[in-house]
């Protein structure tokens, strides 16, 4: 188990460190952005004021079955690929208007680091 966690943290590391050249995300920094302004209404196994996050890369907007959603996302016909969380990030209402979710993320790179990490997580089982 040690072992594992030193290899993930490593490979996540390495990730990140290559993120700076590639423009991609650091799950390991979006882990924390995750904890400092999604958690308070998210979490990857119960729905909170959101919607639980488990599962939500690639998916439909609007399915997890037992929340409440907008009618607005509901019917957005959004699928939730990388481009499409980015867009959601930086202006909620711009992507899908009449949404219920008033937070938005205006630095890019904390877009992407939020986005690896939810890429990450949200597809462990
Ligand atoms: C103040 C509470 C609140 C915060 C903070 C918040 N959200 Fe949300 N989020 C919501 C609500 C409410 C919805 C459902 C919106 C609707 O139905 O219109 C939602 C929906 C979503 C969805 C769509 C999920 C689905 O199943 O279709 C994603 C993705 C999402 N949030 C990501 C995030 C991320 C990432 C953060 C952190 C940057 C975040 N949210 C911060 C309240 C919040």
């Amino acid at each position: 188990m040690k072992q594992y966690l030193s290899l993930s943290l490593t490979l996540s590391l390495t990730i990140g460190w290559c993120g700076a050249a590639f423009a991609a995300g650091d799950a390991v920094n979006g882990a924390k952005l995750y904890q400092g302004k999604c958690a308070a209404c998210h979490s990857f196994d119960e729905n909170e004021l959101g919607p639980r996050h488990r599962g939500v890369f690639n998916r439909k907007a609007g399915s997890v079955s037992d929340y409440s959603y907008s009618a607005a996302v509901k019917s957005s016909g959004v699928v939730w690929t990388e481009a499409n969380l980015d867009k959601w990030l930086a202006g909620p209402e711009k992507l899908i208007p009449g949404q219920q979710m008033n937070v938005s993320v205006p630095s890019e790179q904390d877009r992407l680091d939020l986005i690896a990490y939810l890429k990450q997580e949200a597809s462990k089982p």
